[in-house]
């Protein structure tokens, strides 16, 4: 089992909020869970369902110079998708940058957070934080998620929830630590590269097809107007072709 230390928690507002109030009292990473969030917060301000049977943790880090929080996403989607795999036996996909996706429905969300210190010229600290619909929730998907959401497992399972945890964390912090490619790994999982999207930019709604995924993370596209790199936003795989 990791070493890092840990909080578990019954029931919290955020994961990622607490891990953001304890950045300032240590240089420790540490891990923190909880079995439910009153406060979940998801991408682009938006909350995160997050009721009992799911997974919801938080990584304080303090990445080197070398890690940004796009980095730092794109290998905890590596990780978590590879435990998902080696503990559920079902295929997971990643949709640029950071859904999981097992059966078309979303399966876990990622938010990753950070601090940067313009003198040091890099995060003080970066906050990842990681929720996965792990079983059903009771009484199912609210209706504004119910056809996108989707769990990886009908409920029980004693064990799975701590299983799942320490082998996201085993392949996180071996990525973390140089040991893995995981840009060959990210790829091969992606269920965009090769498909129609559309993404909007400053405002302009774009129609593209997502052409690679470079080392940075960004996302490489092809347009009517020529190639163009996004680095975050959200894109929508779309079944109309236009290049
Ligand atoms: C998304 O899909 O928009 C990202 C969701 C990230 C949810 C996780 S759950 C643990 C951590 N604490 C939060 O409040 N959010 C993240």
């Amino acid at each position: 089992m990791n070493k890092i230390k840990r909080y578990y928690f019954k029931e919290i507002d955020s994961t990622n909020e607490f891990a953001k109030k304890i950045s300032k009292e240590t240089s420790q990473d540490i891990l923190i869970v909880s079995e439910k969030q009153t406060a979940g917060k998801g991408r682009m301000g938006r909350s995160f369902h997050s009721p009992e049977g799911g997974i919801y943790m938080s990584l304080l880090l303090h990445p080197d110079t070398t890690k940004n929080p796009l980095d730092i996403t794109v290998m905890a989607s590596v990780a978590v998708s590879g435990a998902i795999e080696s503990l559920l036996g079902v295929k997971a996909y990643i949709k640029w940058v950071n859904d999981i996706y097992v059966d078309n429905k979303k399966v876990c969300g990622i938010l990753t957070e950070g601090s940067f210190n313009t003198e040091k010229k890099a995060f003080d600290y970066a906050v990842l934080g990681v929720g996965i619909n792990l079983f059903r929730p009771k009484g199912g998907f609210p209706d504004d998620i119910k056809n996108i959401a989707g769990s990886l497992t009908e409920t029980g399972k004693a064990g799975l929830k701590e299983r799942l945890i320490d082998v996201f964390l085993e392949n996180f912090f071996e990525i973390y630590n140089g040991g893995r490619d995981y840009m060959t790994e990210y790829k091969a999982r992606s269920n965009v590269l090769g498909k129609n999207i559309e993404y909007i930019k400053n405002g302009i709604k774009y129609k593209a097809k997502a052409v690679d995924i470079l080392n940075s993370g960004e996302l490489l596209v092809e347009t009517e107007s020529g190639m163009q790199t996004l680095n975050s936003g959200e894109i929508k795989i779309c079944t109309e072709s236009i290049v």
